[in-house]
């Protein structure tokens, strides 16, 4: 049975100082931080936020791309303001999907992820830092993820920004 590493960033306590450079970068690279509500929650672009979690799930050892990524898109959860989409000229070359849960007291990261040819450049830093800045705008103090245990990358992304264990 796949033991899943289970993260917590405790919001209230989350300084973004040290992470403001790569959103420096992100600028500086030509790449522009926005959101699904902000470039139009529509059925074309939907597809498109749902190719382009596909292609970065592809990377995730724990996706299971049979369970369908349009229905992660489709379920009551998600929030087009909490969808941050990284557009680069006419390609979009990452996304951060977070979705509230006020039930179990926490913002949940559904899915982070930067096209293969972007990666290693803090675009997915940057990202948090968006969607860290939405979570807390909605009154949440946590925000959990998930992962398979073989996906350093991603663990390593969350342990970057402070993430730790949550207290059962
Ligand atoms: C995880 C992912 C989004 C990281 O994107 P990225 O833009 O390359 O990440 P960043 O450049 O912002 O890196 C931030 C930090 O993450 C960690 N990290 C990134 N890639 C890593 C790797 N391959 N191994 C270990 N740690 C890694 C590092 O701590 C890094 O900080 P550092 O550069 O100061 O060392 C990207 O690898 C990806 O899209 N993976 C496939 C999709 C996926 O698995 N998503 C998570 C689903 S739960």
């Amino acid at each position: 049975m796949t033991a899943w590493v289970r993260l917590e960033l405790d919001l209230a306590a989350f300084d973004e100082t040290p992470f403001l450079p790569c959103l420096d970068a992100a600028t500086a690279a030509g790449v522009a931080l926005t959101t699904m509500a902000r470039l139009g929650d529509d059925a074309p672009r939907r597809r498109r936020l749902e190719a382009l979690w596909a292609r970065c799930a592809a990377d995730d050892p724990g996706a299971d791309l049979s369970a369908g990524v349009p229905e992660r898109c489709r379920a009551a959860s998600y929030d087009p303001d909490g969808a941050v989409v990284a557009v680069e000229g006419e390609h979009w070359v990452g996304l951060s999907v977070t979705s509230l849960r006020p039930l179990e007291g926490y913002a949940f990261g559904e899915m982070t992820g930067v096209v293969p040819e972007r990666r290693g450049r803090g675009l997915a830093v940057a990202m948090k830092l968006e969607a860290v800045r939405w979570a807390r705008s909605r009154g949440h103090t946590r925000l959990r993820t998930f992962h398979h245990p073989d996906n350093a990358a991603a663990i390593g992304l969350n342990l970057r920004l402070g993430a730790t264990a949550p207290s059962p």
